[in-house]
């Protein structure tokens, strides 16, 4: 039989309130491990360290918010269940919000609701906002993980129009000081760049590191490489089944689709889906943010990357 838990909050209270914290752009922030997480999500994050059970063909998909999340998840949901739809029409990710097609495990473990994936079937496809070394050890030993990063710049304007969404007023130079300073959700984000890229130099069969921008420019060659990584590769000759997912989740059509124009998706709290589509390109900073701005963060992030072979 099944012993009832207690509730994350309640078992880890403790720990969490020893916790540096800060308020930051409307959220309230936890030093948890040399990152800052959302308050509510750090009790569900040492659950998921502590308690979840990696299945050995478990896929990962891993980012920094505002830096390609929906768009891989629907890369990845489309090229695992190629076969199960064989007729495009048919395909959930015309019916579905790709965030409710893969599960978002830090809000499934902060809302205690990890049972939910013991029920999913195999291979369960997965994703986190977790930095790599905040990831469950058996995770690390066990699981594949796709990581996608983004221009800080581009990234910093695609959460300031999310999360003013919530905060209308929020004002960009605020936003832009606590993405400098590095306090901001899972930041810094040279960390959480970094804990990637250093796992995918050191396992390179366990993480893929793709760039946002890489996938704007050639879709089709990042979805055959996805593929591949994640043990469903294309075959060489078959470009048209490739055509198809990169044009399934394509921008044009996934902001164009019904399901993605109204209501709200069932994570990230229940954000409305049009959200999640904006604009879907790359430089729209430079209406953002002044010359100095960029400068100010590229050097940042440059010399955070400095010696480590990751191109800023
Ligand atoms: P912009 O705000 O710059 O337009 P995340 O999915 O991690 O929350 O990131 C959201 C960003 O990805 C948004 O960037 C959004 O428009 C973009 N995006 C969402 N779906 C996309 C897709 N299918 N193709 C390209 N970009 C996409």
């Amino acid at each position: 039989g099944t012993v009832p838990k207690r509730p994350a909050k309640e078992e880890f209270g403790d720990l969490v309130a020893a916790l540096p914290r800060k308020h930051q752009a409307g959220l309230e922030l936890r030093l948890y491990q040399g990152f800052w997480l959302p308050d509510h999500w750090v009790a569900g994050t040492v659950v998921f360290q502590r308690r979840f059970a990696p299945r050995p063909d478990d896929v990962i998909l891993a980012s920094y918010p505002k830096c390609g999340t929906t768009w891989l998840k629907a890369l990845a949901f489309a090229t695992m269940t190629r076969d199960a739809y064989p007729a495009p029409a048919q395909h959930p990710l015309l019916r579905l919000n790709p965030h409710d097609c893969v599960p978002f495990l830090d809000e499934i473990f902060a809302d205690g609701q990890e049972a939910k994936l013991e029920r999913l079937p195999s291979p369960r496809l997965m994703n986190t906002h977790m930095p790599h070394t905040l990831l469950p050890e058996s995770v690390i030993a066990g699981c594949k993980v796709a990581y996608v990063c983004r221009d800080p710049k581009d990234m910093v304007v695609s959460l300031w129009h999310f999360l003013r969404r919530r905060q209308p007023e929020l004002p960009f130079a605020e936003l832009f000081e606590h993405v400098c300073d590095g306090a901001v959700a899972v930041g810094p984000i040279w960390d959480h760049v970094l804990s990637y890229w250093r796992a995918s130099l050191a396992r390179p069969d366990r993480v893929l590191f793709l760039r946002y921008e890489d996938l704007l420019l050639d879709t089709g060659k990042h979805v055959r490489r996805l593929a591949e990584f994640m043990g469903r590769p294309f075959s060489p000759a078959d470009e048209g089944a490739v055509e198809a997912v990169v044009e399934l989740c394509s921008f044009e059509k996934m902001k164009g689709l019904e399901v993605n124009k109204k209501g709200s998706a069932g994570a990230y709290h229940a954000m409305p889906r049009d959200s999640f589509f904006r604009k879907g390109v790359a430089g729209d900073w430079v209406n953002h943010m002044t010359p100095e701005m960029a400068t100010r963060l590229d050097e940042v992030v440059r010399d955070k990357f400095r010696g480590t072979g990751l191109a800023a």
